[in-house]
C-alpha cells in the first residue's frame, strides 16, 4: 500500500561538479525503475545542479531554517529551497541535533514552514547508544515524534516521511538488526496512530537509516513497518547506490 522511498544523504560530501556527474549517471540508470521512489539529499550548493539534472530522482535539502528570511547569517530559508526546485527536505538529522543544537522544537517549526511552502519533510528520529543500552528507546522515540509532529494536521503527517536512525548505527558500520529496526519503526507508526489516527499511521512512510548497504537493504525492506531507507555512506558512490536500488526491485 505504501510506496517505498529510498533516499541518499550525502551529508557534507560532493562539490557541484561531483554532484552533477552522479546525477547524470544515476538518471541514465533509473529510467523505467519504479519499484520505489528514489532520491538524494544534497548540500545546499549542489541543489541547483541536482534539480536541473533530476528526471526520476527526488532532490532533498539536508536542512532549512524556519523563518522566511532575516538576520540569520549562514542559514537557508524554505522559500529559497522552493525556488531552486527542491521538493523534499531532511529535518532533525541526529548530526544536526548533536552538533548544531537542533531540538524537537526547532524541528517542529521547520516542519510547519516546509508544509506551508509545499516541501515534503523527512523527519529523523533515533536514540543514542546510552538510551538504547538503558532500554529507553521507546520512550525517547515517542517523545521525538510527539515533539516534532505537534500541531500538524493528519493530512500533513500522512504525506511526510519519518526516518528512524539509531545514532549508534550511523556511519559506524554497525547496523541495527532488522528486528530492532522493525520494532522501533512500528513504535514510530504507533505514536503517529496515537496522535493522528489509524488512517494517517497507515499512510506515513517510515524509513530505517544507519549503515544500510546493498547487502542488508533487502532484509529491512521485507519488514512490515519499514518503507525504505535513508542512506549515508552507501549513497555516495554511484555503484553502491545502484546496487541498493537493484536489491530493492
Ligand atoms: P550511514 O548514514 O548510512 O552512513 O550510516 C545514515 C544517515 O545518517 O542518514
Amino acid at each position: 500500500m505504501r510506496k517505498p522511498i529510498i533516499v541518499g544523504n550525502w551529508k557534507m560530501n560532493k562539490t557541484p561538479k561531483e554532484a552533477e556527474n552522479f546525477m547524470v549517471e544515476m538518471e541514465a540508470y533509473l529510467n523505467g525503475k519504479e519499484a520505489a521512489d528514489y532520491g538524494i539529499g544534497a548540500p545546499f550548493v549542489d541543489l541547483d545542479v541536482c534539480v536541473r539534472n533530476a528526471k526520476h530522482l527526488i532532490v532533498a535539502a539536508e536542512n532549512c531554517h524556519f523563518e522566511n528570511s532575516g538576520a540569520y547569517t549562514g542559514e537557508v530559508s524554505v522559500p529559497m529551497l522552493k525556488e531552486v526546485g527542491v521538493t523534499y527536505c531532511i529535518v532533525g538529522h541526529s548530526e544536526r541535533r548533536q552538533m548544531f543544537a537542533e531540538t524537537d522544537e526547532t524541528v517542529n517549526k521547520k516542519l510547519k514552514k516546509l508544509f506551508e511552502c509545499g516541501i515534503t519533510p523527512i523527519m529523523c528520529c533515533g536514540e543514542s547508544l546510552e538510551v538504547f543500552e538503558a532500554n529507553k528507546t521507546e520512550e525517547w522515540v515517542r517523545g521525538q515524534i510527539r515533539g516534532g509532529l505537534d500541531g500538524l494536521t493528519a493530512e500533513q503527517v500522512a504525506s511526510m516521511v519519518i526516518a528512524y536512525e539509531p545514532i549508534w548505527a550511523i556511519g559506524t558500520g554497525k547496523s541495527a538488526n532488522k528486528d530492532i529496526a522493525e520494532e522501533t519503526c512500528a513504535i514510530v507508526r504507533d505514536e503517529v496512530r496515537n496522535m493522528f489516527g489509524k488512517e494517517t499511521a497507515d499512510k506515513v512512510r517510515v524509513q530505517y537509516g544507519g549503515s544500510v548497504k546493498p547487502e542488508n537493504i533487502k532484509d529491512y525492506m521485507a519488514e512490515e513497518d519499514i518503507d525504505g531507507a535513508l542512506i549515508g555512506g552507501a549513497s555516495l558512490k554511484v555503484d553502491s547506490f545502484k546496487a541498493i536500488i537493484d536489491a530493492t526491485k
